[in-house]
């Protein structure tokens, strides 16, 4: 094993290299506190490993991501959501057999409940259905107990099975619907769209493009390596908090506009866009403008500097399930696609390497398919739920897991006395 030689002021430090599947390559820091006394500061992360993990590998200079080895291009053009979801949590694909048991498993589990349907009730109608998904999630636990390995494997399988059935509901509660429950003969995408789009009144099939595209889109967000909410799932499950918490808690670091609540906001931009008159180079504009607070959303990212690999893949396919939809003129996809044209050229996002990122094409394919854009995040929280689980049960399974505890540079006031209040 190679080593790095930090040296500073009288102190000589050995950090062993630690070289990854793929060459990558990290200073292991593991020991440097207790042979230095020093610690390293990172704000954002951006240098620091947590952990090494065997799920995804991603390459942002390159443009690569691949789920336990497989390229995501040839994943998404063949594979079923629940395929993945097993790829990703137990490591490899799974024969016909383990995936007919595995599917067999996610169908008997979907519904909820019956109490839990009282949760809905205590919401108000405008509730974002991001409020309700975290706090249902995190609320499976008063119902279904950690004992042991066996339960653990267990409450794996009703999380994926449970959580469309949670967000499903949510919608049909903003809209004042009545909730329509699972119905076992449908796929997992298209027994959601069900659980969405039916009503009582009337029978309901499921749109194959549909179901198509909505597979695609649960593939394409099913894992990311360390992003921020799989950070927040890893450093929530470091207590050892149970499975649902550690999840729900994820969901709400997904939630923020600047990680999966992108996705809304993007589409929340263009409309501003276009009532503003469509002068998209305006908006440009305002997102160079360091006076301003505003940034083109889809726009960017903290690993993918070239190129986001899912973003590509959904850029061919909004064009063609819109095709398929029948969609051919959307005003908000001709702004999209102007803005596109103006920051690709642009040098300010040029010299930044800034390109539309998957929020970027994931609203607009949304839209298209009529899910309301409240419900976009919790798209992407039904796609990243197997990814989760797979980094919070590699984290769990890793005898040399510790809790998650990062240190600080404290730079607040020396000690000083405490006045009482009568003085002060
Ligand atoms: N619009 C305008 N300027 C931008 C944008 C943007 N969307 N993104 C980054 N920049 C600029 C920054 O102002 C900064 O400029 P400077 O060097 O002159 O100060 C530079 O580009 C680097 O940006 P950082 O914020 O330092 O990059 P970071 O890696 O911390 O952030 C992020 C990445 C959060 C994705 C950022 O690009 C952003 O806010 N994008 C918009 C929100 C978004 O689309 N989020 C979804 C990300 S994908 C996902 O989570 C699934």
């Amino acid at each position: 094993m190679s080593k790095a030689n930090l040296t500073f002021e009288d102190k000589k430090i050995e950090l062993p290299v630690v070289v990854g599947s793929e060459g990558e390559e990290a200073f292991d820091i593991s020991r440097l506190r207790s042979d230095s006394g020093i610690i390293t500061l990172d704000p954002g992360y951006a240098n620091t490993g947590s952990c090494t993990s065997d799920i995804t590998f991603i390459d942002g200079e390159k443009g690569i991501l691949r789920y336990r080895g497989y390229p995501i291009e040839q994943i998404a053009a063949q594979a079923e959501f629940t395929e993945v979801c097993y790829l990703l949590i137990f490591g490899h694909l799974p024969t016909r057999e383990e995936l007919a048991a595995f599917r067999q498993r996610l169908t008997s589990h979907t519904l909820l409940h019956e109490d839990m349907k009282k949760f809905f009730e205590g919401y108000p109608p405008t509730a974002h259905p991001m409020a309700i998904l975290s706090s249902m999630v995190s609320s499976l636990s008063a119902y279904y107990v950690e004992s042991d390995e066996e339960a653990i494997d267990l409450n794996i399988i009703r999380l994926i099975a449970k959580t469309p059935t949670i967000a499903a509901f949510s919608f049909k509660k903003t809209v004042g619907q009545p909730f329509i429950y699972p119905q076992n003969d449908l796929s997992y995408c298209g027994n959601f769209l069900h659980m969405m789009f039916a009503v009582p009144a009337e029978p309901y099939s499921v749109p194959p493009v549909l179901e198509r595209a909505l597979n695609m889109l649960l593939i394409l967000h099913a894992d990311h390596e360390q992003n921020c909410s799989t950070s927040t799932v890893r450093m929530v499950g470091s207590s050892q908090a149970n499975l649902f918490a550690s999840i729900g808690a994820g969901i709400n670091a997904l939630w923020g506009p600047l990680h999966g609540g992108a996705n809304q906001r993007v589409i929340e931009m263009l409309q501003q866009i276009r009532q503003d008159g469509g002068d998209v180079a305006k908006y440009v504009r305002l997102a160079k403008d360091k006076d301003s607070s505003f940034r083109l959303m889809g726009f960017g990212h903290r690993v993918y500097k070239n190129f986001d690999p899912r973003a590509k893949i959904l850029k061919q396919s909004a064009d063609e399930v819109l095709a398929e939809l029948g969609i051919e003129h959307d005003p908000l996809l001709d702004i999209a696609r102007q803005l596109e044209q103006v920051a690709l050229e642009d040098e300010y996002f040029v010299e930044r390497r800034l390109y539309p990122n998957v929020d970027f094409y994931s609203g607009i394919i949304y839209r298209a398919m009529r899910i309301p854009t409240q419900m976009f995040t919790v798209m992407f929280a039904l796609g990243r739920l197997p990814g989760w689980i797979a980094q919070w049960k590699e984290m769990r399974d890793d005898p040399h897991s510790r809790i998650n505890r990062p240190r600080q540079v404290y730079t607040g006031e020396g000690e000083r006395d405490f006045v009482p209040l009568a003085d002060r």
